[in-house]
């Protein structure tokens, strides 16, 4: 193809792809000293205008003369925003990368200009199937990804590199025939707050309050998949582990915490929420720091997540009909909290909760339908 007649304009009415041009260079090379630009993609750092110069006249140009890469400047509201190319595709798969200026962040630009390159991907160049690429973290560029309809998301550690250091990648793809839509769900996490606690999402600043919960001997006694000893690094990874749990569907996962000082109280969890046979259950899960035990902190945190979890999905809810609770059977103040918050003992499951001896508990089983909790009054969510 010949650079910039024969490069396609490509447009949703919102935004439009068109060839790059010289005078996007002060642009460019302006966009690339922005720090979140500089951790997530693999620019030089520093960024001259040197490599901006060499990108738009020799690097994207050469791509579209030689059919190896073909990029895109985004044009929005009258102006450049930013970049998305195709590249790597032989044998009918290939990758996408993306990046827009901050000025135009979170406004849906990358994932109109996206879904155009895609269908390009596809209907133009016969792709089959495109591939997605982010360094673990980026959570803006996953969420352009999911909307976009990538999907089957893995993660690999160590698989990408930038700038000569290896660091661990979220890989995801579309193959041609996929709807280019959201697939599952990618659970918010509404602040609740009732009785002095606040339900909230777990911060990286919870770490340490974790770890001290997560020490403590009659959690590690009860809920014997923690690690022992548990380490700051292991909360760190849970904290991580819940909020990407929310991105795939898999669960919501709240710090309670103190309504007054915020400081983390425990943690309560729905999870099980994408389950392949029943997408109407979940399991609830939960512990509590041993400051907050014998207040009814959390009998309060539960009837809070019940209440969403019944909510319909339509109203921000989980749209869920069933929940099961599991409690080791001993393990009292757990069952307690169950049966405080309607849940109904059904069955005891013999020897099947494991003790860190080797031996094993009966595990109590608990369930509560939509149909027994209708009546109750809705929790207040803020
Ligand atoms: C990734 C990037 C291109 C997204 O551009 P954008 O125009 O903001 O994208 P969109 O507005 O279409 O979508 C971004 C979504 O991410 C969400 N988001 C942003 N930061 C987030 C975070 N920390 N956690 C969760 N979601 C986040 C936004 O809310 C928005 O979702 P919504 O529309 O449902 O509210 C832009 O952030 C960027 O240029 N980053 C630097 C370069 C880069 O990372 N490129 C990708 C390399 S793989």
């Amino acid at each position: 193809m010949r650079f910039p007649e024969d490069v396609p304009v490509l447009t949703d009415g919102v935004v439009t792809l068109r060839a790059h041009s010289a005078d996007d260079i002060d642009t460019v090379f302006e966009m690339c000293q922005d720090p979140v630009m500089q951790r997530w993609t693999t620019i030089p750092v520093p960024y001259l205008r040197e490599h901006a110069v060499g990108f738009l006249t020799e690097q994207i140009p050469a791509g579209w003369r030689e059919n190896t890469g073909w990029s895109w400047a985004i044009e929005y509201d009258g102006a450049y925003a930013g970049t998305v190319g195709l590249h790597d595709g032989e044998g009918g798969v290939g990758e996408i990368g993306f990046a827009v200026g901050p000025a135009v962040r979170g406004q849906g630009v990358m994932t109109r200009a996206a879904r155009l390159a895609v269908r390009y991907a596809f209907d133009e160049l016969d792709w089959t199937r495109v591939i997605w690429r982010a360094f673990v973290g980026n959570w803006a560029s996953r969420r352009v990804a999911w909307k976009t309809g990538f999907r089957d998301l893995v993660t690999i550690p160590d698989g990408g590199r930038a700038r000569g250091v290896r660091e661990d990648e979220w890989v995801a793809s579309v193959s041609r025939g996929d709807e280019l839509e959201p697939q599952g769900n990618w659970w918010t996490v509404p602040v609740l707050e009732d009785g002095g606690v606040r339900l909230r999402r777990l911060r990286e600043t919870d770490a340490r309050r974790v770890q001290e919960a997560c020490s403590d001997e009659r959690t590690q006694y009860w809920l014997t998949g923690m690690p022992s000893p548990y380490e700051l690094s292991d909360a760190e990874k849970f904290i991580a582990g819940e909020t990407a749990g929310q991105a795939s569907g898999r669960v919501v996962s709240w710090a309670i915490a103190d309504a007054v000082s915020d400081e983390l109280l425990g943690n309560v969890s729905i999870f099980d929420l994408d389950n392949r046979f029943d997408p109407t259950s979940g399991e609830i899960g939960y512990w509590a720091h041993p400051d907050a035990r014998g207040r009814k902190v959390m009998t309060t945190a539960v009837r809070l997540v019940i209440a969403h979890a019944f909510t319909p999905i339509a109203d921000g809810g989980l749209g869920r009909r069933r929940l099961v609770l599991h409690a080791a059977d001993g393990n009292t103040a757990s069952a307690h909290v169950a049966e405080a918050t309607g849940f109904t003992l059904v069955g005891t499951e013999r020897l099947a909760s494991p003790r860190r001896d080797g031996t094993h508990n009966n595990l109590l089983t608990f369930d509560l339908l939509q149909t027994d909790h209708a009546t109750d009054p809705p929790a207040k969510t803020i």
